[in-house]
This record gives C-alpha cells, structure tokens and sequence, in this order.
C-alpha cells in the first residue's frame, strides 16, 4: 500500500520502486529494487555515468520490462559538501539504512588532522564487516606474471576491528603517557616518546567474518577457505583469528568441513565431493603462494590489515586495481565500490577504465538476486577485452588495441551485451 507521506531523504524525494528486504541476513529478491547510489569525486561521475549505463542495458536485455533497478541518487563526498556543507550528510547514511544497500564512486580522502575517511566511517557506522574483494584474470589484461588466468580467489577481509579500530595515541600525548604507565605496570616499557597504536581482534568479528566465507565458499561451489594469519608472531589477535576461525569451522559446519591434516591423513590430499577444505597460512607465506602457487587458492578470510595488503597484491597481479571489484557487506546492509581512488590526474578528461566500479556493480546484481543480468554484464566486458577496444590504462600494455574513452568503452561493452 503506498505510504501518504512520499519518502524523502537529504529533502530528495524516493521514486517509485521496491524496498530490498532482507531475511536472514540474505536480500529477498524484488522486481524493481531501489538502489541508492553515490557517484563519488574525481573520476567518479565518469566511471558511474558508464556503469550505470551498462547495467541498465544489461537488465533490460536480461529480463525486459520484467524487472529493472529504480536508481536513487544520494550524496557524499564533494557534492555532499557543496550541498549540504557536509561530506556524509545524515539523509544519505539513513537511505542506505533504509534500502540495506547501495553503490559508490571513490571518495576523496581528507588528508590532516582528525577527518576520518568517509569509506572508513560508512563501515564502522554500518558495521559492514565483510570487506569482499573478488580477484579473477579477464582475458587480454595487461599483466606482470606470465599465468595471470591461475589466479581466481575471492578474499574476505575483517573490516572493523585490527589495527583499523583507530585505537591510536600521538607520541607524547598525555593519553600515550597513560597508556604507557598501564603498560609499565604489565611489566613493559617504551621508549620516551613513542606513538602508541592498539591492535584489537575479537573472537565474535573473527567467527562472524570467517562463518561469511566458508558460507560464501559453500554456495559458490569452492573448495578451499585459507585462513590467513600472523599468529606466529601476534599470538593474542592474530593466533587467536586463526583458533577462533577453526573453532567456528568445527562448530558449525563439520559436516562439510575437512581440515589440512584430515586431507591427508583420511583422503589421500584430495577434497572429497561435497566437502571443502579449511586450512590456514601464516601471511608473509601467502604473499608467496599467490605468486607461486595460486592455483591451490580460492576463498581467504584475514584480518584487517593483511587483507588490505593481500587485495591489492592480487589485483596488481592480474592487471590492476582499474579492474578489481569490491563490497563492504554487514547482516542486512552492503555497500558496492570501487576499489581504486579518485584519480584527480585523469579526472574529467573521459579517460578512467569504468571496470571496477562496473564489476562492483556485478556483485550487487548478485546480491540482489540479478543474476542473469550480472552473467551478462561479465559476458560483455570478456568480450570487449578480448576484441582490444579498452581504456587507456589497458590499452598501453596490449599490442594493437583500440584506445576508447570512459564512454566509448561503456558504449562497447552495451553493444556487446
Ligand atoms: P588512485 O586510485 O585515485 O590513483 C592511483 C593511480 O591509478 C592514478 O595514476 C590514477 O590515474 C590511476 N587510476 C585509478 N583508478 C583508475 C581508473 N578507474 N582508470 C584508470 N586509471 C585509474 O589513488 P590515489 O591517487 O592514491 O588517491 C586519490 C584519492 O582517492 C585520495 O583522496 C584517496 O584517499 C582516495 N581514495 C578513495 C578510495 C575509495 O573511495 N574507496 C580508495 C582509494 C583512494
């Protein structure tokens, strides 16, 4: 029944559309889904305008006039600051709220004292502790390592706690000097002045994380969840991650569940049907195995810090974070982004790769149950790639491409839908 009153947030009225609702934590598929969007700074507007674009294209071929996404624009970043003289204006925190999800361009960062990161506050304020980062080879990406195509893992990070929790104290500060003496009292002692940094891992965010990815692992089909650590040196945060993470793995799914030593010791190191594998690995030898052996991977859940370093190695391994999708998901609420910056030095000039914020997109079609719509969109990219009609950013590194603009090369991908 339609409300008296019209929806409305930032004084901008909500069009007509269905509300995602979620059960279980999980979106129940609607046919005409509001989804609020941020366009984001700096390239941003660009990268959106193509994607948007694309996904439109891609329902319509999918499903018609059947279903289709009711787009709603929400402000942050620049245009929240020129319209409403603030970065993240309350009506746009509350429509993701309300909707449970939405989609953003890159955001610029305000460097200097005090101004948190708007990426960083949306998290904690939405408590979106998955930070979900898929890394796959798209055929005909320009890449460093000689079997790029080996690597297809999806990686779980923790996004809320870690050394991320802004538990931090400046070298001198009367708070580092308190924090000092608590620790004299436990028998350690700093340098004088020692800027002082608190690394905090929970076991309810490690077992909530790490339950994300071993059920992600079982609904995708793969076979292997690596949990990824730096227990031997951190004992108490980072040990405790990795024991929390079996513990869970044994508690709640040890029916389908194997551990490295069972592997072996009951079926001879292969994963049997209908099982999957959780083992573990210290991080500095993952940074190794992704390198020399990434076919063994396939779903890693880490902590905060490791994952933001292992996300963006892989990327840079199969061609760049011009291609590398990414969603901050919580029970209830997932935020889509682009996980590459503003790129002030190209923006405006209809140059930025529209291709993560686009995958980005493919992750939300998912997630929202457009599952068709999302195949297509991929379809359509492997294709454009493979004919060599791509940005600039690809286009230095493949023989005889076709350099396109952010439009031109949205305008490819919707001919080839
Ligand atoms: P950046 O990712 O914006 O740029 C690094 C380099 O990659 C630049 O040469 C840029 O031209 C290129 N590049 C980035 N995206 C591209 C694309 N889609 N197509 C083609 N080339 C692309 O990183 P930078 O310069 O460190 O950060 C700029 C601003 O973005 C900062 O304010 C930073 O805080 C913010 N930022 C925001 C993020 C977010 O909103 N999630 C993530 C990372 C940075």
């Amino acid at each position: 029944m339609a409300s008296k009153r019209k929806l409305e947030f930032n004084g901008k009225p909500v069009p007509e559309g269905e509300m995602i609702r979620y059960q279980d934590g999980r979106p129940v598929p609607v046919k005409r889904p509001i989804v609020p969007f941020i366009e984001g700074d700096g390239i941003g507007p660009e990268i959106w305008a193509a994607t948007r674009k694309i996904v439109d294209a891609a329902c319509q071929a999918a499903y018609g006039d059947e279903r289709g996404i009711v787009w709603y624009e929400i402000f942050a970043g620049g245009k929240g600051e020129k319209l409403f003289s603030d970065p993240l204006p309350k009506g746009s925190l509350k429509a993701i709220k309300h909707f449970g999800v939405a989609i953003k361009g890159p955001l610029t960062t305000p460097t200097g004292g005090g101004l948190r990161s708007i990426n960083v506050r949306l998290r904690q304020l939405l408590d979106l502790y998955q930070c979900v980062r898929p890394v796959r080879y798209f055929d005909g990406v320009p890449s460093v390592v000689h079997n790029p195509q080996d690597l297809d893992v999806v990686i779980f990070r923790e996004n809320t706690e870690d050394v991320y929790a802004g538990i931090e104290y400046r070298a001198g500060s009367r708070a580092a000097g308190r924090v000092a003496r608590a620790l004299r009292k436990e028998g350690v002692k700093l340098r004088s002045r020692t800027g002082i940094g608190i690394k905090v891992i929970s076991r309810a965010a490690s077992r909530r994380l790490v339950r994300a990815a071993i059920q992600f692992a079982l609904e995708n089909n793969r076979k292997v969840v690596t949990l990824v650590h730096k227990g031997n040196i951190q004992k108490f945060t980072e040990g405790a991650f990795l024991g929390w993470g079996m513990e869970l793995a044994q508690e709640e799914f040890a029916s389908v569940t194997i551990t490295e030593d069972q592997l072996w010791s009951d079926y001879g190191g292969v994963i049997p049907d209908g099982k999957i594998l959780i083992n573990s690995r210290i991080a500095d030898a993952m940074f190794y195995e992704v390198l020399v052996k990434p076919k063994t991977l396939s779903v890693i859940a880490t902590t905060n810090l490791n994952g933001d370093y292992l996300s963006d190695a892989c990327a840079a391994q199969v061609g760049g974070l011009g291609m590398a999708p990414g969603a901050n998901i919580g029970d209830g609420c997932a935020i889509f982004e682009a996980t590459h910056g503003t790129a002030g030095d190209i923006a405006g000039k209809n140059m930025a790769n529209p291709g993560s914020l686009l995958l980005s997109a493919v992750m939300l079609l998912r997630h929202i149950g457009f599952g068709e719509a999302a195949d297509r969109v991929v379809g359509a990219l492997e294709k454009t790639i493979v004919d060599r009609t791509v940005t600039g950013d690809l286009a230095r590194g493949m023989a005889d491409s076709q350099e396109l603009g952010t439009d031109a090369f949205g305008e490819a991908v919707v001919a080839n839908l």
